[in-house]
């Protein structure tokens, strides 16, 4: 059973969390380099854990791509954030620097996302209990696959709050995930697509898939095994 989890680009931290709440016998690693958000968990997350949770619990402020980092069993890069590397030889040396640090057995979890909706300029808003969420897709290049994203807030009876987060990316294809990893090392990867509902939504559901369909936008989950 796999007990160490690595959560890479951790932020606050809240897949660790809730990896330790699972089972007593389990251990999380967050790994981030800014000490912002880590300071945000460790004020508002951490203290709602048991001290047993707490005690498996260990935040580095450290780079992904240096070498050192704590061996797991899964590896979870989320929130899209390896798009910040915008070349192949550094998502590779990330690949290649989780292989490394993977117990045998281990796996990589990656998340995805696109759709033709991704490649143009468009600002969505969801309205939620108190505030307004914005995504806001500023820019892409096709050349490139570059696209500059971000979300801004409007808490009820406030001015928007603009540029709260920014997301400098490279639009990596699910196939170009897949190539990379293996590139790197992993000996096998897998696709997880989203199934659809009636209406032709997601359905929240994530399995192995070949074949995907269109859709104007879509999340999915690359995992590579070591
Ligand atoms: C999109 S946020 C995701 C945060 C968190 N995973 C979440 O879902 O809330 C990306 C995070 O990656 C961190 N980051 C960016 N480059 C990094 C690197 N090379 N090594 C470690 N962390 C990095 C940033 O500080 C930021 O907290």
């Amino acid at each position: 059973m796999p007990t160490i989890l690595r959560e890479d680009f951790c932020g606050t931290f809240s897949l660790c969390c809730e990896w330790t709440k699972l089972n007593s016998k389990f251990v999380a690693h967050g790994v981030d380099l800014d000490d912002e958000p880590i300071a945000y968990g460790l004020e508002h997350y951490a203290p709602e854990l048991s001290k047993s949770q707490r005690d498996r619990l260990t935040i580095h402020q450290n780079n992904v791509l240096n070498p050192g980092l704590p061996k797991a069993d899964i590896i979870c890069a989320m929130n899209f954030s390896h798009y910040i590397f915008k070349d192949r030889a550094t998502l590779k040396s990330y690949f290649a620097n989780c292989l490394a640090t993977l117990n045998s057995g281990g796996i990589l979890i990656a998340d995805a996302f696109g759709g033709s909706r991704c490649g143009e300029a468009n600002e969505e808003s969801t309205k939620h209990k108190g505030f307004t969420y914005y995504w806001d897709q500023e820019s892409f290049d096709p050349i490139t696959n570059y696209a500059q994203y971000y979300i801004h807030f409007k808490l009820e009876g406030e001015k928007k709050r603009e540029k709260v987060f920014s997301y400098d990316w490279r639009m990596w294809s699910l196939p170009e995930l897949r190539e990379i990893m293996e590139e790197a090392g992993f000996k096998k990867t897998q696709v997880y697509w989203e199934g659809s509902t009636k209406a032709g939504t997601g359905n929240g559901i994530f399995r192995p898939s070949e074949k995907g369909e269109e859709c104007e936008a879509w999340i999915a989950y690359v995992i590579g095994e070591k």
